[in-house]
């Protein structure tokens, strides 16, 4: 059983630390904030002040407040959120940019993506999809790994003249453990070279089984330089998301997650989020990992200033008080008050897990955040 002390759960609760202090007289604990409680007792607490537990991992508990659970009624559709993965050079970013009929790839350094880019693409039928994508380089797996828990589909490219390569089998892996449905893009088929029936017989040894070989794995043959069957992929991601019944509550304050995060010179802390539920504005005061602010912009993923954005937008937040990581959650709460008082705490909890423990693997990192 797992200890944590009075002051941290309060945080957790975002409740106030002299209530749980006073709580805990009553019931006969006389504690301070810094003395821990063991879990039954932080369980009564939490149920005690009206919230719901969500127990992630044996040792790191998540408080939800009951009133944040939306109702049914209050659910709307939202868009997809489709991240691209697959290995260096296979055709990401050239699938991405082919599907929004922009050219990122020719403003790439070095052709490489250094960041986790975020569109949302509307496609024929009017219908929106949001697409993350993510960068080919080992040293990016953390932000990958995270880009999967923001996702409800993941669109595997794998090259049809390279086949499945190490960086595949991990985003194979990645999804796998997300249990996030994945429909597998063969890119390059205008190469001469382009072998895709191999790529599906190497995809059977990872247990990605496509439907052609009696699998239910979707797949489809695309050239993101030719723009060839970019229709059909994108009627199999809406058909896969038609199934998953995507919703979300738009009318709350808004909660999303850092997709990418500078220093920008002229504009400063700039952080791109993903909106999960709710409406960010301008003007929201938000907590954002170790960091706080007040929406002084909203920036959509055309370079367009908007007033707010809804589920499943990706959207640039300006008026940050620093640049935070990448999977952070923000969060809108009432007052400037109570986001830095929020913020200061995450950053000492932030600060201990740095000096105390060794990095995470990435695996029992991308546990954790599921
Ligand atoms: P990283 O972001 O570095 O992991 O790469 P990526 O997967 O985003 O690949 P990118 O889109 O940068 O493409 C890599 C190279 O493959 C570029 O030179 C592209 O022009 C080329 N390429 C991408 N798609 C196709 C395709 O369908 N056919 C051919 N012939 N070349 C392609
Ligand atoms: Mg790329």
């Amino acid at each position: 059983p797992e200890a944590i002390t009075v002051g941290e759960l309060a945080n957790r609760m975002a409740e106030r630390g002299a209530d749980l202090v006073k709580a805990l007289f009553k019931m006969g604990m006389p504690v301070t904030l810094t003395q821990t409680i063991d879990q039954d007792t932080a369980e009564l607490l939490v149920t005690e002040f009206g919230h719901r537990i969500k127990r992630v991992s044996e040792s790191d508990i998540d408080i939800q407040s009951t009133e944040d659970v939306d109702a049914a009624e209050s659910l709307q559709s939202r868009a997809p959120v489709v991240t691209i993965m697959g290995h260096v050079d296979h055709g990401k970013t050239s699938l991405l940019d082919a599907l929004r009929g922009t050219e990122v790839v020719a403003g790439e350094a070095g052709g490489i993506t250094q960041h986790i880019g975020a569109y949302q693409v509307t496609v024929k039928s009017g219908d929106k999809i949001t697409f993350l994508d993510t960068p080919g380089h080992e040293a990016f797996s953390e932000m990958r790994a995270r880009g999967a828990n923001v996702t409800d589909i993941v669109v595997l490219v794998v090259a049809a003249d390279d086949g499945l390569r190490p960086q595949t089998v991990e985003a194979i892996n990645h999804t796998k453990a997300a249990g996030v449905p994945m429909i597998v893009a063969i890119n390059k088929i205008d190469k001469p070279e382009a072998k895709p029936q191999k790529v599906r017989e190497e995809l059977l040894q990872h247990e990605v089984i496509v439907e052609d070989m009696g699998g239910d794995v979707q797949d489809v043959e695309v050239s993101a330089l030719k723009k060839t069957n970019l229709d059909d992929l994108i009627e199999k991601i809406q058909l896969q998301a038609e199934l998953l019944e995507l919703k979300a509550n738009p009318d709350r304050p808004a909660e999303g997650t850092v997709v990418e995060a500078k220093l920008d010179k002229g504009r400063g802390p700039v952080a791109t989020i993903l909106v999960g539920r709710g409406t960010l504005r301008v003007g929201d005061v938000f907590v954002v990992g170790a960091e706080s602010g007040k929406v002084r912009a909203l920036v959509d993923d055309k370079g367009r200033n908007i007033k707010e954005a809804g589920p499943s937008v990706p959207v640039e937040v300006l008026g940050l008080s620093g640049v935070p990581g990448a999977g952070d959650q923000l969060t809108v709460v009432e007052n400037e008050a109570r986001a830095r008082e929020v913020a200061a705490y995450r950053a000492g909890v932030i600060q201990q897990k740095r000096t105390t423990s060794a990095p995470a693997s990435l695996e029992s990192m991308f546990s954790a955040l599921r």
